[in-house]
């Protein structure tokens, strides 16, 4: 593992590399495009590579990794209504927000998330490299191969915490940092161990996995979008008056606190996904499908990239949903009707500081689907609607 890493090393300093057989395309990978002073040895055994030395034997580089083609995924078509979800779900896209999918068994949550890998747009080739590195050191990418296509990853709950976050015996990255620069899929994410959960804050503070050694620690790196769904309760019912079960609203409150305050907190879009009417699913399927929707995301993210490569730096990687404090006020100040509105509803509301950044966030993103102007009252509205969940409107209920 780790064969492309260790190539990019022995190119910068003018070395070249000998690796087993199987890695050897991955090396040569490392080296395409440029000048590669050593060169990449991957011979069958050791035998063979003393036969090269003494030129009985001479072998020859490796061919380079080739790119594959990205296979189909799922459209957006398939989904019926939802209009609200799909929305939603394509706002996150764009500006990288994660997104809290909440609402009964069989709304189609998890069909929602899946559409995502045909919606984001493909890496750039930076990105492609870090990607790369990291299917790399986790043994993957030989088999795998190189691909533009953001990665998705879809832990089960089941997994293990060096799974996910990365360790094991010889530290590999885990599953957060196999989504790095994509997507992390979390279904039925109150079922995930407490102890996993809390771990994942960090990474989605910093964009970094630390795995802790007994002498050391590892640093991989993580920036992924979180993308999570979860019942309203174990029953799966509750918010459906004529299917809930009696215990509505503590079940709710019961299983809703098995996610911690901090972690709800990093998570800019919550949504409810409602059971999709009859009438909906009788209904032709929509005209806009993934492709429409990829090309304003598409749009979206050129926008943002325009914007932190002036304001942060040129090759700036970041989106509107990294950013905090002093920059998301310079970029995010809505006009006068917005900000008022923003005040009212942080008062209404109780707001916490946390909260008021993360409307700011996705309000600036609503406005970069619309062509990248100021933010307007109507974002604002948008963006303070995506803050509902079942526990919160139950509650208010109750
Ligand atoms: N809006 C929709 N349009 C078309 N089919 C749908 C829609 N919503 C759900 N379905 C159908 O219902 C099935 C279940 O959807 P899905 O697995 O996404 O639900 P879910 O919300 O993840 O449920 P659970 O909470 O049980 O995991 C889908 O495979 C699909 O056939
Ligand atoms: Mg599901």
């Amino acid at each position: 593992a780790g064969a492309l890493p260790a190539a990019i090393a022995a190119n910068s300093r003018g070395k070249g590399l000998i690796c087993p057989l199987e890695c050897g395309s991955e090396a040569a990978w490392a080296g395409m495009g440029e000048d590669n002073p050593g060169g990449v040895l991957a011979p069958r055994s050791i035998i063979a590579l003393v036969n090269h030395f003494r030129g009985t034997q001479v072998l020859s580089e490796p061919e380079p990794l080739k790119a594959v083609e990205a296979g189909a995924v799922p459209d957006l078509r398939d989904i019926k209504g939802q209009e609200t979800a799909k929305r939603a779900l394509e706002v996150a896209a764009a500006g990288g927000h994660n997104m809290l999918m909440v609402g009964p068994p069989g709304s189609g949550k998890s069909m929602l998330a899946s559409r995502l890998p045909g919606i984001l747009p493909p890496l750039s080739p930076r990105e492609m490299l870090e990607t790369s590195m990291v299917a790399s050191l986790a043994g993957e990418l030989h088999r795998t191969g190189v691909s533009r296509r953001r990665p998705y990853r879809a832990p089960h709950h089941s997994a293990s915490m060096p799974a996910l976050i990365g360790g094991g015996l010889r530290v590999k990255p885990g599953e957060v940092s196999l989504a790095h620069r994509g997507v992390l899929f979390l279904d039925e994410l109150p079922e995930f161990p407490r102890q996993v959960l809390d771990s994942l804050r960090q990474p989605l503070e910093t964009g970094e996995a630390v795995v802790a050694r007994a002498n050391a620690h590892v640093t991989f790196p993580a920036r992924f979008q979180l993308v999570a769904a979860m019942n309203p309760c174990r029953c799966g019912h509750a918010g459906d008056a004529a299917r809930a079960c009696p215990r509505v609203p503590r079940c709710v409150s019961d299983y809703q606190a098995k996610l911690s305050g901090p972690m709800l907190d990093r998570i800019d879009i919550h949504i409810e996904v409602p059971p999709v009417a009859h009438a909906d699913l009788a209904l032709p399927p929509p005209a806009e499908g993934s492709a429409e929707v990829a090309a304003r995301i598409a749009a979206a993210r050129e926008l943002q990239q325009a914007r932190f490569s002036e304001l942060v730096g040129p090759g700036s990687m970041l989106l509107n949903s990294h950013v905090e404090g002093e920059l998301l006020d310079r970029i995010a100040a809505p006009d006068d009707s917005g900000r008022r509105l923003l005040a009212e509803a942080a008062e209404r509301m109780g707001l916490t500081a946390r909260g008021y950044h993360r409307v700011l966030r996705v309000a600036r993103t609503l406005a970069d689907l619309e062509g990248g102007g100021g933010v307007r009252r109507i974002h604002v509205a948008e963006a303070l609607a995506y803050r509902e969940t079942v526990a919160g409107r139950l509650g208010a209920a109750a």
